[in-house]
């Protein structure tokens, strides 16, 4: 399949289900606390979702090849999970860092966000890396307009990453997004300059970099899904959903309660 180029019709689809997705994040802050089970805070947003937006919560039952379905309606990814941690019995406890990835369809298009969250004070070296990884990932949307390449979007993310002496997660990576949860093109987090696809005006993709506070090697949990770091280091993740406009990007993922950019790009 082609990368697929969104009509304005289309934008606008997309634009509301990336608010939807944000608004799902939004509304489980608060409820981010110690004592709180990551299946607890599944049944919040998968309620939330169904009940009150109307969306279809886009990993419940996802199943790409070779994967068994996902059994939940979000990933919560906590401390050394990289991502796609199943929620489960899990109760989170202070000092804490927990990924929450939100994908909704709306009128049959898909927005996709995922945030990190503290559960009570981290530790210096827990909000250092959750702060970096989220200044990785605007150093790459920054690079979205017409004529870069996707290169310089993943250069831009690793040579952040790197500077922190912190390392990029090879295996994953930011997708096209739309009417499928995971399209074309692949959107990497490293690389180099001046290479890859040339971005056009109506593509849709994800930037979701994923950085560990060691080395960049991974592995999978026996449940099929859950990405953990080898050396059991911390993990961060943050993920938007971005349109190539006619003079660079609009981030389709925000809402009220989403984050400003960093203080690094004002
Ligand atoms: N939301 C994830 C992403 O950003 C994908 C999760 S797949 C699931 O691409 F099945 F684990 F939900
Ligand atoms: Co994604
Ligand atoms: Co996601």
């Amino acid at each position: 399949m082609p990368v697929s180029l969104k009509t304005s019709d289309e934008v606008e689809k997309m634009r509301v289900a990336g608010r939807l997705a944000a608004e799902v994040l939004d509304y489980i802050e608060p409820r981010v606390r110690a004592g709180v089970s990551t299946a607890q805070l599944n049944d919040l947003c998968h309620a939330y979702m169904v009940e009150v937006q109307g969306t279809i919560p886009a990993p419940l039952n996802y199943a790409p090849p070779g994967y068994k379905p996902f059994p939940k309606s979000i990933c919560t990814s906590v401390n050394h999970q990289v991502c796609h941690g199943i929620p489960g019995d899990r109760v989170l406890k202070t000092g804490d860092i927990l990924n929450i990835d939100v994908t909704v369809i709306k009128d049959g298009y898909h927005g996709d966000s995922s945030r990190m969250y503290f559960v009570g004070e981290p530790s210096i070296q827990a909000r250092r890396l959750v702060d970096a990884t989220y200044a990785c990932m605007w150093r790459g949307i920054e690079q979205v307009r017409p004529g870069a390449r996707l290169g310089d979007i993943g250069a831009a993310i690793q040579g952040c990453a790197e500077s922190h002496g912190y390392s990029v997660v090879r295996e994953f990576c930011g997708h096209g997004i739309g009417r499928r949860f995971h399209e074309e093109p692949q959107v990497l987090h490293y690389g180099r300059p001046g290479t890859g696809m040339a971005l056009e005006p109506g593509m849709t993709f994800t930037i979701e970099p994923m950085i560990n506070a060691g080395k960049a090697a991974i592995r999978e949990l026996a449940d099929g899904w859950t990405i953990v770091t080898k050396d059991h280091s911390l993990s961060a993740q943050w993920e938007h959903t971005v349109l190539v406009t006619d003079r660079g990007y609009e981030v389709m993922t925000l809402s009220a309660g989403a984050p400003p950019p960093p203080p690094s790009m004002a």
